[in-house]
C-alpha cells in the first residue's frame, strides 16, 4: 500500500499485445502524447498493428482531425519490439493480448519481476476476472481492468474495473489518465461480464437465437434494432466487429459464472466459431467482407 504514482509521474506507457484493441490503445496512449511501448510475439503481429495504427491515423488527417505532422509525431513515439525487457522501465502496464487467462498470467508474471513496484498493471480483459488476473501476482492492489471499445480510437468509454484489492488511488490515478487519453472513464466493480458485456452479450447471443429458430433474417433482425433503437450497427453486424470467438467466450463466462441457464450460448454461435466463420478479422461471420477493402477497424 502507499505510494502510488500521480498522473504527471506516467510517461512511458508498455501495450502488450499489436492486435485490434492494442494497436487501438498504443495510438491513443501516443496521441495523448505518452511515449508507447507495443509488444507482440510475432513480427507480422506488430506490422498488421502498425499499419492498422497508421490507416487509422490516415483517416483522421483525410477528415481534418489531425494536421499531418501531428499523425506522423503519433506513429514515432510508439515504439514496437518483440522484447519483454523493453517493457520494463514503464509507469503503466495495459495488457491487451489474447483471452486466455494462464497467457495473461504469464505475462504479467514476467513483468511483475521485471518493472519498479510503482508501476501499475491493467488489462484490457473483456470478462475475465480482475481479481483472478491479479491474484496470480504481488502487485494484486496495483492492478485494474481498463476496458476499452472497439474501435478504440472512436468509442469514448473506458470501463475501469475494480478487482478484490485494487487500491482506490489506483482507480484514481486511472480514471484520470483515461480522461487524459480523451475518453469518458466510468468505474465498476468485477463480476462476470463487468457491467458492459453483462448487458450487450446477453442481446446479441439473443439475436442470433432469432436468426437460429428463423424469427428474422440477419438483414431483418439488425435492421429492428438499428431502425427501432437507434443502434448505430445491428447486432449481428457487432459481432462481426467484435468477433465470434470474442463474443462466445464471453457468453461462456456469463453462463460459467452466474450458473444461470439465460447466459447459455446460442448453439449456432458455437457452430460458426468452430467453422473459424469469426467475423471481419476472418473475412466471414453473419456477413461475407472477403470482397471488400480491409475491413473498417
Ligand atoms: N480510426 C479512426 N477513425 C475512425 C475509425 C478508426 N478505426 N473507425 C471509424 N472512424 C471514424 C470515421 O472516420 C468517421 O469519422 P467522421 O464522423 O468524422 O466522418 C466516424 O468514425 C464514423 O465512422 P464511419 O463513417 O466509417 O462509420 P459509422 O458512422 O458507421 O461508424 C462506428 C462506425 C463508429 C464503428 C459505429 O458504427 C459504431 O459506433 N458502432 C458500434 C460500435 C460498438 O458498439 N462498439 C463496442 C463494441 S463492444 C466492445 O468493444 C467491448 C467488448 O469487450 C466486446
Amino acid at each position: 500500500m502507499g505510494n502510488i504514482l500521480k498522473l504527471e509521474d506516467i510517461k512511458r506507457i508498455a501495450v502488450l499485445g499489436a492486435g485490434q484493441m492494442g494497436a487501438g490503445i498504443a495510438q491513443v496512449c501516443a496521441t495523448a502524447g505518452y511515449e508507447v511501448v507495443m509488444r507482440d510475439i510475432e513480427d507480422r503481429f506488430i506490422q498488421k498493428g502498425m499499419s492498422g495504427i497508421k490507416g487509422s491515423l490516415d483517416k483522421m488527417v483525410s477528415k481534418g482531425k489531425m494536421a499531418q505532422a501531428d499523425a506522423d509525431a503519433v506513429v514515432k513515439r510508439i515504439k514496437p519490439t518483440l522484447l519483454v525487457d523493453d517493457c520494463k522501465d514503464v509507469q503503466l502496464v495495459i495488457e491487451a493480448v489474447i483471452e486466455d487467462l494462464n497467457l495473461k498470467k504469464t505475462v504479467f508474471g514476467e513483468l511483475d519481476a521485471k518493472c519498479p513496484q510503482t508501476t501499475v498493471f491493467a488489462s484490457n480483459t473483456s470478462s475475465i476476472s480482475i481479481t483472478k488476473i491479479a491474484g496470480s501476482i504481488k502487485r494484486s492492489d496495483r492492478f485494474i481492468g481498463m476496458h476499452f471499445m472497439n474501435p478504440v480510437p472512436v468509442m469514448k468509454l473506458v470501463e475501469v474495473i475494480n478487482g478484490h484489492m485494487t487500491d482506490p488511488a489506483v482507480t484514481a490515478l486511472i480514471m484520470k489518465l483515461s480522461e487524459k487519453l480523451g475518453k469518458t472513464p466510468v468505474e465498476v466493480n468485477d463480476s462476470p461480464g463487468f457491467v458492459s458485456n453483462r448487458v450487450l452479450l446477453p442481446m446479441i447471443n439473443e439475436a442470433i437465437y432469432c436468426l437460429y429458430e428463423g424469427v428474422g433474417t440477419k438483414e431483418s433482425i439488425d435492421s429492428v434494432m438499428k431502425l427501432g433503437m437507434n443502434h448505430p450497427m445491428g447486432p449481428l453486424e457487432l459481432a462481426d466487429l467484435i468477433g465470434l470467438d470474442t463474443c462466445l467466450h464471453i457468453m461462456e463466462v456469463l453462463y460459467d459464472g452466474f450458473d444461470d441457464s439465460k447466459y447459455r450460448p446460442c448453439p449456432l454461435l458455437k457452430k460458426m466459431v468452430d467453422a473459424n466463420l469469426l467475423g471481419r478479422k476472418t473475412g466471414r461471420g453473419f456477413y461475407d467482407y472477403s470482397q471488400q477493402a480491409p475491413p473498417k477497424k
